[in-house]
């Protein structure tokens, strides 16, 4: 596949959502745009600056999509204008159905003259979702009519499919022109979701992708998507006053950290959904990691799998494009554990005399002739880059 088609590596960058819900406001994207920006993360990777839902008025004339005029005055082109004037791309979002999840306008049956819109206003992703009257018609069917309206037009935009993993998008995702869709349910800021509460916790996400075994369907230009970073968020963010969670603290460090390690090792597109105005050292530390980063963006482009299950330990890797590979070991339990491997049981070649390990939260590196292992706190992830010498 050519290089000159989008999304060769996972999509980098900040969506509205998890931050701002149905509040957002062409402010608070600005606001987003100059501080991804001024705290790096768009010199980390972090490019793409995607509005989600709720920034339509509440009716389009003649099908033709219009801006909320209170909330977003400037208009679109403006704000894109104003996005790109800052050396990021622009992110819009749209449903595959009469209306949005919030109840706006939405795009099933107007594909075309919505794309058209998109494109004059200089939008480079589209996120497209799933609610609202299907009028009978299934899921491959109308995310198809998107991929080919966006393909119509006479610009490049990254097609984001988010049906939530409901009819496997990932059997049909690349054959209607998307580079990524959701695999999973909405994630929310939370370790592990309540029985009956919406939405799915960090740990409900890790092992919802366990069980899905679809690593065979991700790759260059097309991504499973296990949903938007939460790192950063807690009680206070504006999805979780806005949906029906019960969530008492923010995600801590090690949850962070695990959150990170984990959607880097699965090669997801990677979405920051905190409000960039507060957002903490420990948490930009966490989120331009250029080791962890790397092994999102290898080049490689394989999700990583588990290797080992068992209780509270779990072991995982991926193959990357130097030979060698990422190595993750996580402790899902309460206490400190010591978690083993060796690597003829993960995805790194078992040829070499040695290995070089480096840990990427320190830096620090080691030498190994087979055995990985670390002290890894509870809820934490220890993640190792495995290279033969
Ligand atoms: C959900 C989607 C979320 C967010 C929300 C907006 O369907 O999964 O990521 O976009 O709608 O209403």
């Amino acid at each position: 596949m050519s290089d000159s088609l989008p999304a060769r590596t996972p999509p980098l960058g900040w969506n509205s959502w998890n931050a701002y819900s149905c509040a957002v406001t062409e402010d608070d994207i600005r606001d987003a745009a100059d501080a991804l920006v001024e705290t790096d993360l768009r010199d980390a990777g972090y490019e793409y600056l995607v509005v989600d839902d709720c920034w339509m008025a509440d009716e389009t004339a003649d099908g033709v999509l219009q801006a909320d005029p209170t909330d977003f005055p400037s208009g679109i082109e403006t704000l894109a204008d104003y996005v790109h004037d800052r050396g990021l791309k622009f992110g819009l979002y749209s449903s595959a159905g009469s209306h949005t999840c919030q109840g706006y306008p939405a795009s099933l049956g107007r594909e075309q003259r919505h794309a058209e819109q998109f494109a004059a206003w200089g939008v480079d992703y589209l996120k497209y979702d799933n609610c609202g009257e299907h009028h009978g018609r299934d899921a491959i069917d109308r995310y198809a009519a998107m991929g080919q309206a966006l393909e119509n037009v006479n610009r490049e935009i990254v097609y984001s499919i988010c049906e939530w993993g409901t009819n496997e998008p990932w059997q049909w995702g690349r054959n209607v022109g998307g580079e990524l869709w959701r695999a999973t349910d909405d994630v929310i800021a939370k370790w592990q979701a309540d029985d009956d509460e919406f939405g799915l916790g960090i740990l409900d996400i890790i092992d919802r992708m366990a069980e899905l075994d679809i690593a065979g369907f991700h790759g260059p230009h097309g991504w499973n998507d296990p949903d938007m970073l939460q790192v950063g968020n807690g009680p206070e963010s504006g999805q979780s006053q806005h949906e029906p969670t019960n969530i008492e603290r923010p995600l801590t460090e090690a949850e962070n950290r695990t959150h990170l390690a984990f959607w880097c090792l699965l090669g997801a597109p990677l979405m920051i959904g905190t409000d960039l105005r507060s957002l903490g050292e420990a948490e930009h530390e966490i989120l331009t990691n250029e080791r962890l980063l790397a092994i999102d963006q290898d080049p490689l482009g394989i999700q990583g799998t588990p290797d080992r299950r068992e209780g509270v330990e779990e072991v995982w890797s991926k193959r990357l494009a130097d030979g060698g590979a990422a190595v993750a070991l996580f402790n899902r339990g309460p206490e400190r554990t010591d978690i083993h491997t060796h690597v003829p049981n993960t995805a790194a070649p078992v040829d070499a005399a040695s290995y070089r390990l480096r840990d990427c939260w320190s830096g620090s590196e080691f030498e190994t002739s087979g055995e990985i292992w670390a002290g890894v706190e509870p809820r934490d992830t220890a993640l190792f880059r495995v290279t033969p010498q």
